[in-house]
């Protein structure tokens, strides 16, 4: 990949945005960020970054595309709550497909060298085949969030065969650390129960607490999109640790590391949640040179410190 000297990151406002932002400014890249702040906040926007608040469905967010002609885009702006997209298919799909589509057209009309798309591992695939899931396992999207993160990488393809945009998509497990939001569909358990469990509330685990996912810290997930911007590939990547660690075994890590001692309390299982999750990574290493590097334990450590603080 020829140097990169602009960037653009859609939802950079967010959790994992906002990290990518401060790593591309730690490279002295010059960063474009369009975020409409509907789940995102200011506290976590980088004050070297230009931000634009727009939502990536607005045509004028197209003709600033146009207008800023980046390098690289990195497209993380996504509606990410599975249970709103079931509730609200066609709001989903709005941001989710046709925001990405809105962007990602643009961006190739605009000569973007490579465009790189977040999407998602853990709601890929279907769990009645064992994990760890690689990007040969046949994809099952169910959710309407799934389906339209598939059919958003689908658009991608047509954008890279016909108009040679490069475009990575990062299929991503589920991300952890500092600055995530309590809300929406991954936020859940880590930073529910950091928190809670730091203000002494009760917590509640959901179910028999066996359900597994595939945890990755920050960091890491940024670093993935670090290489997929440096390296020269395209493609479709699974990002995860290909371990599994379920409710149970989380909520006991973090209610030792926040001295909380509460009892494990079981509530209600949540209807049609997947089971078990994690992604085989094999390929992310071969052509990216990516390797997870920051361990659970560490990665709660740090997480819990974070939000100690606050
Ligand atoms: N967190 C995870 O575990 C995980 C796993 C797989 C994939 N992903 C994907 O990674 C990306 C980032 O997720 P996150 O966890 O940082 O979530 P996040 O909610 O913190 O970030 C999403 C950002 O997009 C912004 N946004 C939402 N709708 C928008 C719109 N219409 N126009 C402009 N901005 C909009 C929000 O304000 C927010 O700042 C998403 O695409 C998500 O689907 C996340």
């Amino acid at each position: 990949m020829p140097t990169v000297k602009t960037a653009l990151v859609t939802g950079g406002a967010g959790f994992i945005g906002s990290h990518i932002v401060d790593a591309l400014i730690r490279r002295h890249i010059k960063v474009f960020v369009v975020d409409d702040l509907s789940a995102g906040s200011r506290k976590n926007l980088n004050p070297n970054a230009v931000f634009y608040k727009m939502s990536v469905t607005d045509p004028a967010a197209a003709r600033l595309v146009a207008r800023l002609k980046p390098d690289v885009v990195f497209h993380l702006a996504a509606q990410i709550d599975v249970r709103c997209s079931v509730e609200d298919p066609p709001q989903d799909a709005r941001v989710n497909i046709m925001g990405t589509l809105n962007i990602a057209h643009a961006s190739a009309k605009a000569g973007v060298k490579k465009f790189i798309f977040t999407s998602s591992g853990g709601a890929m695939y279907p769990d009645t085949l064992r994990p760890p899931y690689s990007e040969k396992t046949p994809d099952d999207p169910i959710s309407p969030y799934a389906i339209g993160k598939r059919a958003a990488e689908m658009y991608l393809c047509f954008e890279h065969r016909i108009h040679g945009m490069k475009t990575v998509v990062l299929r991503l497990a589920n991300a952890y650390g500092p600055r995530q939001a309590l809300r929406g569909g991954y936020a859940g358990v880590i930073s529910i129960f950091a928190r809670q469990l730091l203000k002494k509330e009760k917590t509640v685990i959901n179910g028999n607490g066996k359900q597994t996912r595939d945890y990755v810290y920050v960091s890491d997930i940024v670093q993935a999109h670090m290489l997929a911007m440096e390296k020269n590939v395209t493609g479709t990547f699974n990002i995860g640790t290909g371990v599994q660690t379920n409710v149970n075994a989380l909520f006991r890590i973090i209610n030792r590391l926040t001295g909380a001692k509460q009892r494990e309390v079981h509530g209600p299982a949540c209807k049609g949640e997947v089971m078990r999750s994690a992604l085989d990574a094999r390929k992310a290493r071969r052509e990216l040179g990516w390797t997870p590097k920051v361990t659970l334990d560490e990665g709660l450590k740090k997480t819990v410190a974070w939000f100690q603080k606050r």
